[in-house]
């Protein structure tokens, strides 16, 4: 097991700040627990409990430091805060605290340490650290939680029915640990989240959406998913998810199950990016493969347009998550609806157009899109995947090859639909739209180059052949 660093400034003010007012005071919560586990994290919040106002002991602590510190008091939570060198400091007095079933509202009394550790979450987040003189740097472990950090376990440190109904996100908080740490979760905590699940629908979108995230840009995010999965959670807070599970035969004739394969995806794309969208595009690339499915006899399952159907699905999904809609939903929608494109182009001969048409139509994402259709390779045949491989990598030297002939990627056309009103005399209208767009299809086709003075005279001839005539 890791030392517990204290060597920050901030716990010998906090061990000061307790001894002039009296008050016990520890270190609890994520800060422990990883510091423990030697996790490499830049710490942005820390948290620390003590045995009086937690209110009282934020503003100390505060004047302590710096007069400028501002500190943000939530008088219902008791708790306070403030932000010091980018990092923020989170006070709370200890408390007795259950929720009543019928209602969110806690019922708050001053407790003991013990009653703080008490209603905390995971025995490995209950485990606090004294920053009192005669015991500075011990640590408080209650419930086992130093070793259930060596045998990599989540479980609750009271009955988990309790501490799930006390506040049921930590049923997702346990999956978001578990993945995250790569830890087990422990037998009673499973049986009881499993139990439970449905509790989860009283919590709000914001709180699950942050957990999901979490989960998704994990190392291995699949562990956190086929957790959601067992427990009974995925179908309540992601049933398109869920649906994709399962295969169906027909004839003697199955397909893949599309749950385990996005999954297989999205651990491969998270091994090559840590940009969430990018591995939200992962989870979604195949999401409408349920609504298309169909049965051909001659050729067997398939899928025709899930990729446009996919697509579409972006965005009611990304509302119900309270996901941006803005440019980051556009950035998943096109790779969803371009993720197979790039595969006709890695097996036969491939033109210079086509591979100018991808540009063009993935513009600034196409090197995304290459990284999610890699990651989109998950047969077992090792010999196989290096083969896709390989090809794919042969497309990415044209996309390369080709970019630096002709600037399709950022394609701004040539000529613009103001120029053409002037050399034609026009007002709006549709011959504009006409002259541009077959200048943009001839340097797409490689007729001519991406260029001003070839688009020009394309210009003068499309100009003609339409009838129009040329400004005085
Ligand atoms: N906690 C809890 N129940 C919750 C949320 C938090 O008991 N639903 C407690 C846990 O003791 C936790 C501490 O509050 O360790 C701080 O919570 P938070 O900052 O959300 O999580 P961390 O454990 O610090 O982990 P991370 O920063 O990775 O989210």
């Amino acid at each position: 097991m890791n030392k517990v660093n204290l060597s920050d400034k901030i716990f010998s003010t906090i061990s000061k700040a307790g001894k002039e007012l009296n008050y016990p005071v520890y270190v609890v919560g994520g800060y422990v627990r990883d510091q423990l586990l030697g996790r490499n994290k830049q710490d942005k919040d820390i948290d620390f409990v003590c045995v009086g106002s937690g209110i009282k002991f934020a503003k100390k602590t505060a004047s302590l430091l710096s007069n400028k510190i501002k500190v943000t008091v939530f008088k219902n939570y008791g708790t306070a805060m403030f932000k010091y060198d980018g990092v923020e400091y989170e006070f709370v007095g200890a408390r007795k605290e259950s929720y009543q079933r019928n209602s969110r509202n806690p019922i708050v009394e001053e407790g003991t340490l013990q009653d703080d550790q008490n209603r905390r979450d995971f025995t490995i987040n209950a485990l606090a650290i004294s920053l009192n003189e005669e015991t500075f740097g011990e640590i408080v472990d209650s419930f086992g939680g130093i070793l259930d950090l060596e045998y990599k376990l989540i479980k609750t440190p009271l009955n988990p029915d309790i501490t799930f109904s006390d506040d049921p996100l930590r049923m997702l908080r346990a999956v978001r640990f578990a993945c995250q740490l790569n830890f087990s979760i422990d037998e009673k905590t499973l049986e009881a989240i499993t139990r439970n699940s449905s509790r989860i629908e009283i919590i709000s979108q914001e709180r699950i959406t942050t957990e999901i995230n979490k989960i998704i840009l994990s190392k291995k995010p699949s562990i956190g998913f086929k957790l959601l999965e067992k427990t009974k959670l995925l179908p309540i807070i992601f049933p398109e998810l869920e649906n994709l599970k399962g295969v169906d035969i027909r004839n003697g004739q199955g397909h893949k199950d599309n749950f385990y394969h996005t999954l297989e995806v999205l651990d491969n794309i998270s091994r090559n990016t840590s940009n969430l969208w990018l591995r939200w595009a992962a989870i979604l690339h195949d999401i409408a493969k349920p609504k298309t499915k169909r049965f051909e006899a001659k050729v067997g399952w398939t899928f025709h347009g899930h990729e446009v159907v996919g697509a579409r699905m972006v965005k009611p999904i990304f509302k119900k998550f309270k996901l941006p809609l803005s440019a980051e939903m556009r950035f998943v929608e096109k790779l969803v609806r371009l993720h197979l494109r790039p595969i006709p182009l890695s097996r036969d001969e491939i033109s210079d157009s086509a591979i100018r048409r991808l540009i063009f139509d993935a513009g600034e994402d196409i090197d995304s899109l290459m990284i999610l259709c890699e990651a989109d390779i998950t047969s077992k045949n090792k010999e196989k995947v290096k083969k896709y491989l390989k090809n794919f990598e042969f497309v990415r030297e044209k996309i390369v090859e080709i970019e630096e002939k002709d600037s399709i990627r950022n394609f701004q056309p040539p000529i613009s639909g103001e120029y053409i009103m002037e050399v034609f005399n026009l007002k709006p209208c549709r011959e504009i739209g006409t002259i541009k767009n077959q200048i943009k299809e001839a340097i797409l086709e490689g007729e001519i180059k991406n260029d001003y003075e070839e688009a020009k005279l394309l210009m003068y001839k499309l100009g003609k052949d339409l009838g129009l005539q040329k400004a005085q």
